[in-house]
């Protein structure tokens, strides 16, 4: 008699490979119209299943694991995990796995793309040539920031903070970094970087880029009074979790001319995100792709996937971030 296989559920848009990779194990259901799912929805459909692969637009939290009694893993299709419930997970008996590692270099490079459109007011620039205003060139037009020979302050140096370090060396810059824990000497010297205190980090950055995890230690890690101790020539970019930055704060230091600009992929409550960001000329705005590369979206999702595989056939996913 044939074995029945596990159920999964994958809860949005992924490769066809990916899903073909999964089907060899698992009966798979998945979301392939790529509609988000509201949290019944997403209960109902998972109620039955052992396994899930999901992204940060689907929350575990205790209520949803309560009507699963038979789910054994949720592998996220993302680093950040603050959508998982980790402690309600260790509770209900639930593996959670993580995608590390490939895609900090992709994550890296978007922030540099942040920073020097930033910088260099590019997408302003782009619409007011968009918009056919380029009558005459100007001296004085789009005058920026240079970043080469700038002091770069990085807030977190993990994985994707230590990639950002490093390309800053191409541009000659300065470097230092706030973290809850100053890193390895190694660490340091091979991203040439200083430990400051937070508070000389954002006096003395021309640029302030945040590699943080979202945790309630974290929320608004910059409000109004760091905006304040920032120069107001220096820009803000934030290529980790909306909720680091509290964007009211932010939007209102922009408008005022407390620091000169920022480069933005992620917001809180997005994709609903604050639409006052849209009337100011100085943010660059991106939806949430710092990670968006063809390869490494792909990465990711197999990654995600070979975690499913190896929770369900040997309960030991490489990336699991609730041992026992
Ligand atoms: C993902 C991210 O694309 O990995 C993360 O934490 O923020 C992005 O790379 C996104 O979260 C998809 O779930």
């Amino acid at each position: 008699m044939k074995t029945m296989k596990p159920k999964i559920l994958v809860t949005r848009e992924v490769f066809d490979d990916v899903l073909e990779y999964l089907s060899k194990y698992f009966e798979v259901a998945s979301n392939q119209s790529d509609q988000p799912m509201e949290s019944e929805t997403l209960a109902v459909k998972l109620s039955d299943k052992q396994g899930a692969m999901i992204t940060l637009s689907e929350k575990i939290d205790a209520t949803l694991l309560a009507r699963c009694p038979n789910l054994k893993a949720v592998c996220n299709i993302a680093v950040g995990y603050n959508n998982i419930d980790i402690e309600a997970c260790r509770k209900a008996g639930v593996m959670a796995t993580n995608t590390p590692g490939v895609l900090d270099d992709t994550t890296g490079d978007f922030t540099w793309t942040l920073i020097l459109a930033t910088a260099r007011r590019l997408t302003e620039a782009e619409a007011y040539l968009r918009a056919g205003q380029w009558d005459k060139w100007k001296l004085k037009q789009f005058l920026g920031l240079d970043v080469h020979h700038a002091t770069l302050g990085i807030f977190g140096l993990g994985r994707i903070g230590q990639v950002v370090a490093r390309r800053a060396t191409g541009f000659e810059m300065k470097v230092i970094y706030h973290d809850v824990h100053r890193v390895v000497p190694e660490i340091e010297q091979a991203s040439h970087a200083r430990f400051v205190s937070k508070e000389e980090l954002l006096s003395q950055a021309d640029i302030v880029t945040i590699h943080v995890p979202y945790s309630p230690a974290t929320h608004h890690l910059i409000g109004k009074s760091e905006l304040e101790r920032m120069k107001p020539t220096a820009i803000l970019i934030n290529a980790s979790r909306g909720g680091v930055v509290d964007d009211a704060a932010l939007i209102e230091a922009l408008r005022s001319g407390t620091i000169a600009g920022a480069g933005l992929d992620v917001f809180e409550n997005e994709p609903k995100f604050n639409p006052e960001f849209l009337g100011l000329k100085n943010v660059v705005l991106a939806p949430h792709i710092a990670s968006s590369s063809k390869a490494t979206r792909h990465k990711m999702a197999m990654l995600a996937a070979e975690n499913l595989v190896a929770a369900l056939t040997t309960g030991k996913p490489p990336n699991l971030l609730n041992p026992v």
